[in-house]
């Protein structure tokens, strides 16, 4: 069996996770791969803690620039985040003929045309199934499992940090800033969880979302964005007591005016199933004309959860790495239709 070789770039949460997933796991994988997967390089800024997590399984470097011109490397997983040097290194892993998985949303919102532009020229793979709700197999579903159906709207609870804040302040009555730092702790927030509580986050997340369920650009700039900064301990306590929870729902929805793209607090009733989704738990109702409501759920963050998805786009990407380049799904997501709405 061919080995598929890997190169990690940054070696924090979601990159220690799919280390240990990916050893602990890597017989099962391997086979459901059909190749052996094996991370044969890490680039970190801390060197001494990389090797300690990776001991003398693979070499580790501090630039990522020799990961990414590494001849003997077929998939490049970039989890360093932002848009900075991780645009520059997945770029540069593109045209050296590498395909690519990142977990990076902030990345894909912002510069996935491009990205996806040059990696389609290039007969490479781009996936992304850990940018957005963590753990949840929601890229696929929207791209494959609901193929057949014009979706009309997509709501979820679509950022664990900001779903953990609100349900931590009305169980436990915490405040604001101690739960951030919680979060912060467990690894759910981003490395500026301004993007987290201001609602940026979520707005990367339904952006992606919608350009795979509308056939629509990647247009992040055209999203209302609203986070859960200016709610109080008293907001979350009223909203109780009249039969309703806040959360921060990202929406996606077609209109006769084009795709609305909105983030902000909303009041659900505390019946509704979405209205029990707690702590850093996601969930996605996504509505099709037919198959009608679909909801997924699971865990939105974390190490192991997002190394999941992470090692479901490598095994993706081992198992089609053999096909024509027009054979190859992940990378095809974003490619506008032109027929599409266009967002408003
Ligand atoms: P971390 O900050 O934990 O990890 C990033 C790692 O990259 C750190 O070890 C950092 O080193 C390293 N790094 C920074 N700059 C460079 C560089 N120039 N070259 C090499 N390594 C570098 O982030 P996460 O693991 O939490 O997130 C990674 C990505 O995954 C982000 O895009 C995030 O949005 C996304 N994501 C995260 C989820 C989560 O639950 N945490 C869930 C889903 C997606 P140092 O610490 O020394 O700066
Ligand atoms: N900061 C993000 C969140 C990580 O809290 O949901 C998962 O994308």
């Amino acid at each position: 069996m061919k080995s598929i070789k890997v190169g990690l770039l940054g070696i924090g949460t979601v990159g220690a996770g799919t280390f240990n997933v990916l050893k602990r796991n890597q017989e099962e994988i391997s086979r459901r791969a059909g190749h052996g997967i094996e991370i044969v390089m890490v680039a970190d800024l801390n060197v001494e803690r990389a090797k300690e997590l990776v001991g003398s399984h693979c070499e580790v470097v501090s630039d990522g620039n020799l990961v990414v011109s590494n001849p003997d490397i077929d998939i490049v997983v970039e989890l360093i985040g932002g848009y900075g040097i991780a645009k520059d290194l997945v770029l540069k892993a593109i045209a050296n003929g590498k395909h690519v998985v990142t977990a990076n949303k902030a990345l894909l919102a912002t510069h996935g045309d491009e990205i996806f532009k040059a990696a389609q020229d290039k007969g490479v793979m781009v996936a992304y199934e850990a940018a957005v709700a963590g753990g949840i197999p929601i890229i696929k579903a929207l791209r494959e499992g609901l193929t057949a159906n014009r979706i009309e709207w997509i709501a979820g609870i679509i950022n664990g940090t900001t779903n953990f804040i609100l349900s931590e302040m009305r169980d436990k009555g915490l405040d604001f800033d101690t739960v951030l730092k919680e979060a912060q702790r467990l690894g759910y927030a981003e490395a500026d969880p301004t993007f987290d509580i201001e609602g940026v986050d979520a707005a990367h997340k339904a952006t992606l979302m919608s350009a795979i369920a509308f056939g629509i650009p990647v247009q992040f700039d055209k999203a209302h964005v609203e986070g859960i900064t200016k709610l109080e301990a008293v907001d979350i306590r009223y909203a109780e007591q009249l039969g309703y929870r806040i959360k921060l729902l990202g929406i996606a929805k077609r209109t006769p005016q084009g795709i609305e793209l909105r983030v902000h607090p909303t009041l659900i009733p505390a019946k509704r199933l979405i209205a029990n989704v707690e702590g850093a738990m996601n969930a996605v109702l996504v509505q099709g004309d037919a198959v009608g409501a679909t909801l997924y759920y699971g865990k939105g963050a974390g190490a192991e959860p997002t190394a999941s998805a992470v090692i479901a786009d490598l095994v993706d990407i081992a198992r089609l790495a053999d096909a024509e380049p027009a054979h190859r799904v992940p990378h095809l997501a974003f490619q506008p239709n032109a027929m599409a709405d266009t967002p408003i």
